[in-house]
């Protein structure tokens, strides 16, 4: 498996397997892939855009991440910045980048693929901190939590709901960059 960086049109030409990694990965059904494939065509041409994607010997996608600063205007940060007091959101919502997507097929999961791409998207990425959302779940027993917890993420809000969505979320961050020896153990990315 190989660890590349994309630009906006690498992950646009490849957007069918990556649609395809994010509904295996989150088990949504296809009505509900079919809006956020949209919303992740658009989201590539956001500041701050950054990107990475696994790839197998033979070229398939085993997994992705990308994220892009997050600002006003933003669906997502406004959402969060709602639910924010003022000095909360100083220090989170001023210089942040947002981890947006990050999935690994279930048949590559466990191998560290995931640290890998996170690890590498945050080296990427510019700002102060990072935030990233993910659904509420026990943390001993979810990969997602697992990650995060070893990369130092901490709670910045929990059980928020979005509107349209039923189910809990946690927001999730930290400060960039990462330098703890949890996120330093995977291997570089390729041309890098
Ligand atoms: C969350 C997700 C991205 C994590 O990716 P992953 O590749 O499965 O996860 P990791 O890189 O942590 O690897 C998993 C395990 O391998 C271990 N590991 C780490 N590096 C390793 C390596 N080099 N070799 C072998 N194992 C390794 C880790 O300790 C980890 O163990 P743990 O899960 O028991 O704590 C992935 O599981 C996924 O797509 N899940 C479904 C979708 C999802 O929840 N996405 C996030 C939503 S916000």
């Amino acid at each position: 498996m190989r660890l590349v960086a994309w630009q906006p049109d690498d992950l646009l030409r490849r957007l069918d397997d990556v649609v395809d990694v994010y509904g295996e990965a989150m088990g949504y059904r296809q009505e509900l892939l079919q809006t956020r494939r949209g919303y992740i065509g658009a989201h590539v041409r956001r500041p701050g855009f950054r990107a990475v994607a696994t790839l197998t010997t033979d070229g398939r996608l085993a997994g992705f991440g990308y994220g892009y600063t997050s600002g006003p205007g933003q669906w997502w940060h406004d959402q969060v910045r709602s639910a924010l007091d003022d000095p909360s959101r100083a220090y989170w919502l001023t210089d942040t980048f947002e981890v947006v997507e990050l999935h690994v097929r279930p048949a590559a999961q466990g191998h560290g693929v995931g640290a890998r791409q996170l690890r590498a998207l945050l080296a990427m990425a510019e700002g102060s901190t990072v935030l990233l959302s993910t659904p509420e779940a026990d943390e001993q027993r979810s990969r997602a939590w697992r990650l995060y917890r070893r990369f130092g993420f901490v709670d910045v809000l929990r059980d928020f709901i979005f509107p349209g969505d039923e189910r809990a979320f946690a927001i999730l961050g930290r400060t960039l960059p990462v330098t703890e020896r949890a996120a330093e153990d995977a291997p570089g990315i390729v041309g890098m």
